[in-house]
């Protein structure tokens, strides 16, 4: 057991106010999931929600957060969202059960070594210089889906830079379709209704056939040469075991899906937001504007200048506090269990939301205004309370990734552009477990010639 960050003593269980017969909180958790979320810590650390047929607790204390996520045995990922989720991309890293899970993270850990980052980071730069020279003074871009593009084509670089380079069918339209693909049919209520032979599911089968057939054939080449190209195909292909066995190509396709469902659609949601709220802060924005002039001079940022653009980083970490991507996740008990000294019945679902613990005004003060200075003071905050990674066993594997990609791709076009949200009602979230923006437009206006 964790030692407590927090003096609590007791931890209070409540139901959540404003049920309705038969469908209970689903409509309030439908119509507005933000609000009604961020509104429960209110009402106790472990919220009750009925949901239609479904009861599960929100874990509302960051200390309960924390209690759960330390134990991924008891507290396991399971419940019907991710059993739709492993259908479709298979036991990969993200979606896999704690009993397997120790060994695949073992596998994939040196994928993402703090050693490997300036060679993903020197891919990423090029991805990302490459995605922007087609921009035109005065254009006017859908943001959400340029940054989608931008994520994508960063992903298949880090995952295939041999591929890509070699100038091939370029795997990351097959991926574009796949990711998005793979969000749309998280969100269809209906079992089957991704069997149907509607035109998205005939792309989307496609986009997968074509991506395992790529992968497929970038495995037997990388097998047969032997060579490391420095890329997150390589260290798959090179990962062992304690008994010394390597994955197998199927598992090799399954953690290639695991990577883009889990990396491409946070990381291009947080560019999103964050063109937004420089926009919304015209004095964040000059500031922004200050530091890259002086570090940069309009050229694109690398590896070795991170270090000296402090607030941009904080700018990310700012974003990821106040439209942290996956911002509802569960868990589903796998036994009996007890929580902050309240029984949790064996099949009870936990759901816990970043989005609530990164708004709640006792730990993060005046919780919606746009600071990234805050983070000048709270550089560790208690844990549990700031969760845009996860926790525990199951916290990101690609958090300094995804973290240098937004960093690297911020400086870099806001370098060279300012990104100006069409005049209108506020940008809105989309529905859904991701916290992404609905499409919005923007104008660029080049900074410097
Ligand atoms: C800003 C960008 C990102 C955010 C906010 C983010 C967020 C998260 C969160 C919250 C989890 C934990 C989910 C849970 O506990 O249920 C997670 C897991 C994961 N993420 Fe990320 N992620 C980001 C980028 C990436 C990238 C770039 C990759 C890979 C290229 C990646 C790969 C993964 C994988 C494989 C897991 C599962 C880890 C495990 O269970 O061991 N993520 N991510």
């Amino acid at each position: 057991m964790p030692t407590p960050f927090f003096p609590t003593t007791r931890f209070t269980a409540a139901l959540a106010p404003g049920g309705l017969p038969l469908l209970g909180h689903a409509p309030a958790l439908l119509h507005r999931p933000h609000e009604f979320v961020a509104r429960l810590p209110a009402h106790g650390d472990l919220v009750r929600l009925r949901l239609g047929p479904l009861r599960a607790y929100v874990v509302c204390h960051p200390e309960l957060v924390h209690r759960m996520l330390a134990d991924d045995h008891t507290f396991d990922k399971g419940g019907p969202l991710l059993a739709k989720a492993r259908e479709v991309v298979g036991n990969g890293l993200a979606t896999c059960p704690a009993a397997v899970h120790r060994r695949q993270r073992r596998m994939l850990q040196p994928a993402f070594h703090r050693e490997r980052l300036p060679g993903h980071a020197a891919l990423m730069a090029e991805e990302i210089a490459g995605a922007t020279a087609r921009w035109h003074d005065g254009d006017v871009i859908d943001v959400p889906a340029a940054m989608h593009r931008l994520s994508t084509a960063v992903t298949a670089r880090c995952l295939f830079a041999a591929h890509e380079r070699a100038g091939s069918p370029p795997v990351h339209r097959s991926m574009d379709v796949v990711t998005h693909g793979l969000a749309r049919r998280l969100l269809l209520p209906l079992p089957d209704a991704d069997r149907l032979p509607t035109p998205g599911n005939r792309r989307l089968r496609r986009a997968r056939q074509d991506l395992r057939e790529t992968t497929r054939r970038l495995i037997a080449d990388h097998r047969a040469t032997g060579t490391d190209r420095h890329d997150l195909l390589s260290t798959l292909l090179a990962a062992t075991d304690e008994d010394g066995l390597g994955l197998s190509d199927a598992e090799i396709h399954e953690q290639v899906l695991s990577f883009l469902l889990a990396g491409v659609e946070t990381t291009a949601a947080t560019l999103s937001w964050a063109w937004t709220l420089l926009a919304a802060n015209p004095a964040v924005r000059g500031r922004l504007h200050a530091e890259l002039d002086t570090v940069l001079d309009g050229r694109p940022a690398r590896h070795g200048d991170l270090p000296a653009l402090p607030l941009t980083a904080r700018i990310v970490s700012e974003t990821l506090r106040l439209y942290p991507p996956p911002w509802i996740l569960s868990r589903t008990a796998t036994t009996d269990a007890e929580l902050g000294g309240h029984r949790v019945p064996a099949g009870t679902t936990l759901l816990f939301s970043p989005y609530l613990l990164h708004r709640r005004a006792d730990l993060f003060p005046r919780p919606h205004r746009f600071d990234p200075d805050r983070w000048l003071t709270t550089a560790s905050p208690a844990p549990g309370t700031y969760t845009p990674f996860g926790l525990g066993a199951r916290r990101c594997i690609g958090d300094d990734f995804g973290t240098t990609e937004a960093v690297l791709a911020i400086a870099t076009i806001a370098a060279r552009w300012t990104i100006t949200p069409a005049p209108g009602r506020p940008v809105r979230p989309r529905r859904g477990s991701s916290l992404a923006p609905r499409p919005f437009t923007a104008r660029l206006t080049r900074r410097i010639r």
